[in-house]
This record gives structure tokens, C-alpha cells and sequence, in this order.
């Protein structure tokens, strides 16, 4: 029998609370035929009314600041305020946030502090754009972007990594299955040789997943799980996923 993976839907910016109500519902009257974990990214304006009204799912931030206190800092929700709201998963870096609102290594690495202080897991998105594909600098980007924010410190063995080819994001184009299985792996590999606890860290891949490939993703042995955008609100398509074993 496979291992249960982690299945991520990243809603991004969209519905209203009473689409996302109906969702979560459909999901919660079906829960007996779900085979694997996962995690619901809603919008932060629907996080709390759905987290209040469906215990049995995670939810999760899209976002959270870098500053961990109260203060001045005006569209910030920092992660004591998603433990607030019981949020237990935060993505962090994702490119959109990356390449619209310029967030950089440096900011990254603070906001992964940040959640984990309030014991928030992070879900680190990591990935090469077109350019760097090209010019074949994948596996250099991937080991800057991990070793600039990931530190030696027990608490973030907590972290999970997303890798999503920025390129893939909603192009409907996917690197082969070998090579997600291959970068992973060497995902998997820069964690190791950075420190032990990363031992059984997560690597999820995202990117234009859908209906058609996310089982041959799901059943290959070094993926751990899906990051999804576009068909994680299709509720079939993201059922499909959560049922597949
Ligand atoms: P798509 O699945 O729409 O390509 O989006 C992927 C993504 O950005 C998930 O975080």
C-alpha cells in the first residue's frame, strides 16, 4: 500500500465564503473515500469563518508577515494572529509573492522565523523561472533559495518545501516525471547535507497539476505530496486527488 501523501490546495485569490462553505462541506460529507492528508490555502479574508466551521480540515495561510508582534504595519496578519484563527500551515515565498511584492531571500528567511515561532509550519515554495531553466541553472537555484533560508535550528524540521517550477504555474506545461522525481531527490539531498533534521522533510511539487497527471505524480515514490492551484478549486479535480491511493 502507498504512504498517505500531502495534497495542497492553494486557492489564491478567489471565492466568496459561501463557494468555499460549499466546498469544504462537499469534502467533509465525503471524508470516508480520502485516502490522502491535505491542507486547504483559502484567501485570509475566508480563513477563520471556515476554520471555525470545519474542525476535521487544515487550513492554512497563503502568507504571513515577517514581524511577529503587534505594530504598524498596515495589510500585515502576522502568525500569532493565524494561531488566532487556528491556522496551522502558512505557504511562505511563493513565487507570485516573490516576483509581484519583491519578497527576496531575505524576507523569506524572516518570515519562516516568524511562523515558526507561533508554531505555524511553513510551507516553502522554491522553483526556477524560464530563464533559468534555459541557461540550466535549475539545481543552482534550488540550493541558494534552500540554503539562504533554512537554518541548522531543530524547529525547522517543521518546514515542508513545495518545489514549483515557476515556469509551470499555471502554463499547463510540467517538467517530465523523471525530471520532478530527480529534482526532489536533489532537494532531498541538499537538506540532508545541510543538517539531520531535515531528515524527513516533505517535498511537495506544484504546477499546473491536474486530473490527468496528478496520479502519475502521486504514485511516484519521491513525491511527497501536490501543491495545487487552478484545479484545487474544481472540486472533482481536487477530490480526485485526495481519493487517489
Ligand atoms: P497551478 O496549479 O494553477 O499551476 O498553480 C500552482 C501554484 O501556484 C500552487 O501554489
Amino acid at each position: 500500500m502507498n504512504k498517505a501523501k500531502l495534497i495542497v490546495a492553494n486557492w489564491k485569490m478567489n471565492f466568496f465564503y459561501k463557494q468555499a462553505y460549499n466546498f469544504c462541506k462537499k469534502i467533509i460529507s465525503k471524508k470516508k473515500q480520502i485516502k490522502n492528508n491535505f491542507i486547504i490555502c483559502p484567501p485570509s479574508s475566508l480563513i477563520f469563518r471556515l476554520s471555525n466551521k470545519f474542525r476535521q480540515i487544515n487550513f492554512g495561510a497563503q502568507d504571513c508577515s515577517a514581524v511577529n508582534e503587534f505594530g504598524a504595519y498596515t495589510g500585515d496578519i502576522n502568525s500569532k494572529m493565524l494561531k488566532d484563527i487556528n491556522c496551522k500551515y502558512t505557504l511562505i515565498g511563493h513565487s507570485e509573492r516573490r516576483e509581484l511584492y519583491k519578497e527576496d531571500e531575505s524576507l523569506i528567511s524572516l518570515k519562516i522565523l516568524s511562523a515558526l515561532k507561533s508554531n505555524i509550519k511553513p510551507i516553502l515554495c522554491v522553483g526556477e523561472n524560464l530563464n533559468q531553466k534555459r541557461r540550466g541553472d535549475t539545481k543552482k537555484i534550488l540550493k541558494y533559495q534552500l540554503n539562504k533560508v533554512l537554518l541548522k535550528k531543530k524547529e525547522f524540521k517543521k518546514v515542508i518545501i513545495a518545489y514549483e517550477p515557476v515556469w509551470a504555474i499555471g502554463t499547463g506545461k510540467t517538467p517530465s516525471i523523471e525530471d520532478i522525481s530527480n529534482t526532489i531527490l536533489y532537494i532531498k539531498n541538499v537538506l540532508a547535507k545541510k543538517s539531520s533534521i531535515y531528515k524527513n522533510v516533505l517535498v511537495l511539487y506544484g504546477g499546473s497539476v491536474n486530473t490527468n497527471n496528478s496520479k502519475l505524480f502521486l504514485n511516484n515514490i519521491n513525491i511527497d505530496g501536490l501543491l495545487v492551484g487552478g484545479a484545487s478549486l474544481i472540486f472533482n479535480s481536487f477530490f480526485s486527488m485526495l481519493k487517489h491511493k
